[in-house]
């Protein structure tokens, strides 16, 4: 089953996750940014991984998401906030609406990634202290949180999500 893992970044959370990805697939499978622009209709399966952007994919994933008619598609997402949160399951809710009719996800997985100082200040500045994204304790908690990921225990998470996903994909 020919594989190929991809993925948008912006600072590289989703890069680590998607060569953990790869790395847990058959040897050479690749592992490619979407900003390569590779064909991906050559391939039966493919793993693609966003950041989420304001409870979606970001808009670089969200064009390509929309055009995929492989076999198999996994997807696969870095975010500020908690993964088991609501808001991260309806992100990867969101991103897979967007695939062509009648398409859905084989497998999908999301964890937590660092997000830039430089937007957490912007946000600081822009919202209201104690309003949902102005500074509170629980934001600054939020951020120390995420500023620790993606970890180790999260790739190999992510490992062990691509080789599940995949034998359950070539097993039938
Ligand atoms: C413009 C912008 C919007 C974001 N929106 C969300 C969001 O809606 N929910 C969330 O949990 N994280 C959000 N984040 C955080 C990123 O999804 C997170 O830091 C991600 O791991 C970045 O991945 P990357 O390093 O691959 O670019 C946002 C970040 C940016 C820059």
């Amino acid at each position: 089953m020919k594989t190929i893992v991809v993925y948008s970044t912006r600072t590289g959370n989703t890069k680590k996750v998607a060569e953990a990805i790869a790395a847990a697939l058959p040897p050479g499978t690749p592992c490619q940014p979407l900003a390569d622009e590779p064909d991906l209709t050559a391939y039966d399966c493919v793993f693609l991984g966003f950041w989420v952007d304001r409870g979606t994919a970001n808009q670089e994933a969200q064009d390509v998401i929309r055009t995929l008619k492989n076999d198999h598609i996994c997807l696969f997402a870095t975010l500020g906030a908690n993964p088991k949160s609501e808001h991260a399951a309806s992100s990867l809710k969101q991103a897979e609406a967007l695939l062509p009719d009648g398409k859905s996800a084989d497998g999908t997985f999301i964890c937590q990634g660092a997000v830039d100082p430089k937007v957490i200040e912007m946000m600081y500045k822009k919202f209201p202290a104690g309003s949902p994204h102005g500074r509170s304790p629980e934001r600054d908690a939020l951020h120390a949180e995420a500023a620790k990921h993606p970890d180790a225990a999260d790739l190999s998470q992510a490992a062990a999500f691509a080789r599940d996903v995949y034998r359950r994909i070539t097993e039938g």
